[in-house]
C-alpha cells in the first residue's frame, strides 16, 4: 500500500489528508506540521470518523519529524501562510519561497523517490522553486492550480448552465492567478456538447471571470483561503499518482518546449501517472488563446524573477 505524506496540517493541508484517508488513495497518510499538536490532533480526528465513514487508511499525525515521512511515494506541499482577503497569490512570495524551499530539502531527506504536489502559493513559482531547489526530473514535480481552476470553471459553468456539474467538462490552463489563469471556453462542454451552443457569449464571458476571481471571491468570504476544494484536489492528483490512472489533469509542469515556453512551470493539460508527469499533452491553441498564454508565461516568469 502506498504512502502519501502532506507536509502542513492547515486547513488545505487537513482536507487533503481527509480525503486521502477517505478516498483510501494510501495505506499510511502522514500529515507533518511545524505547530505542536495541530497534526497529531487532526490526524486523530480523522481516524475518529473511520469507523463512521468506512475506511482503514492510517492516519499519523507529525511535529517536525521528517524521519515519520520516510519512503513516502507521494509528498503534497501545502506549507506556508494562505492569503487574507485584497492579497495576491503572488504577494506570499517572500515568506513562502524559504518555507518550501526547506520542506523540499527535508523530505528529500527520507524520500528521495516521492513525486511532489505543490499547493503552496504562488504555485506556479513555488513550483519551479521546488524543481530548480532540488534537481528532481522535471516529471517528479506537479503543481496542483489547474486541478482547482479547472474545477472552478466547471462549478460555474453547471451554475449558468443549471446541470448537474458531474457532466461538464471544461479545462482552465496558464497561470493559477487571478489574472494569468485561462479557462478555455472553446473546450467547455457539456455532455459532449459545446457550451457555447448552450450559452450566449456575456453569459460564457462572466463564467470566465468568475472562475479566474474564484479563489478571492472564497477568500472575501471567508477571511482566509479556501480549503474544500483545494484539499480534494491534492488527492485527487495524488491518487492519478499512487493509482497510475494516467489521468489528463490541467497541471503545473515544467516546459521545455511545449506551448512554445521553455524554463517554466505552468499549467497545461499533462497525463499524471506512477511516474508523476507521464506526458504533456501540446496541441494548438487559436491565435487568442495564444496571446492570453504568452501574458501569463510572462507574468509568471515575473514573479519567478523574485526568487
Ligand atoms: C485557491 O485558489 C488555495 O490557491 C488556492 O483557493
Amino acid at each position: 500500500m502506498a504512502k502519501v505524506t502532506v507536509i502542513g496540517a492547515g486547513n488545505v493541508g487537513a482536507t487533503c489528508a481527509n480525503a486521502l484517508a477517505f478516498n483510501k488513495v494510501a495505506g499510511t497518510v502522514v500529515m507533518l506540521d511545524v505547530k505542536a499538536g495541530v497534526s497529531e490532533g487532526k490526524a486523530v480526528d480523522i481516524l475518529q470518523s473511520a469507523q463512521t465513514l468506512g475506511f482503514e487508511t492510517n492516519v499519523v499525525g507529525i511535529t517536525g519529524d521528517y524521519s515519520a515521512t520516510a519512503a513516502s511515494d507521494v509528498i503534497v506541499v501545502t506549507s506556508g501562510i494562505p492569503r487574507k482577503p485584497g492579497m495576491t497569490r503572488e504577494e506570499l512570495i517572500g515568506t513562502n519561497a524559504n518555507i518550501v524551499k526547506s520542506v523540499i530539502e527535508n523530505c528529500l531527506q527520507y524520500s528521495p523517490d516521492a513525486v511532489f504536489i505543490i499547493i503552496s502559493n504562488p504555485m506556479d513559482t513555488m513550483t519551479y522553486l521546488t524543481l530548480k531547489a532540488s534537481g528532481l526530473p522535471k516529471n517528479r514535480v506537479i503543481g496542483m492550480g489547474g486541478a482547482l481552476d479547472s474545477s472552478r470553471f466547471k462549478y460555474y459553468l453547471s451554475q449558468a448552465l443549471h446541470v448537474n456539474p458531474a457532466q461538464v467538462e471544461g479545462i482552465v490552463i496558464g497561470g493559477h492567478g487571478d489574472t494569468t489563469m485561462i479557462p478555455l471556453k472553446r473546450f467547455a462542454t457539456y455532455n459532449g456538447i459545446p457550451v457555447s451552443e448552450l450559452l450566449d457569449a456575456a453569459t460564457l464571458d462572466k463564467v470566465v471571470a468568475d472562475t479566474m476571481v474564484g479563489g478571492a471571491t472564497l477568500t472575501g468570504l471567508l477571511g482566509t483561503s479556501a480549503w474544500y476544494a483545494p484539499g480534494a484536489c491534492g488527492a485527487y492528483v495524488a491518487a492519478a499518482v499512487v493509482h497510475d490512472y494516467k489521468r489528463l489533469i490541467p497541471s503545473c509542469v515544467y516546459l521545455d518546449g511545449e506551448y512554445g515556453q521553455k524554463d517554466i512551470c505552468i499549467g497545461v493539460p499533462a497525463i499524471i501517472g506512477r511516474n508523476g508527469v507521464e506526458k504533456i499533452v501540446d496541441f494548438k491553441l487559436n491565435s487568442e488563446e495564444k496571446a492570453l498564454f504568452e501574458k501569463s508565461a510572462n507574468a509568471v516568469r515575473t514573479t519567478n524573477n523574485i526568487l
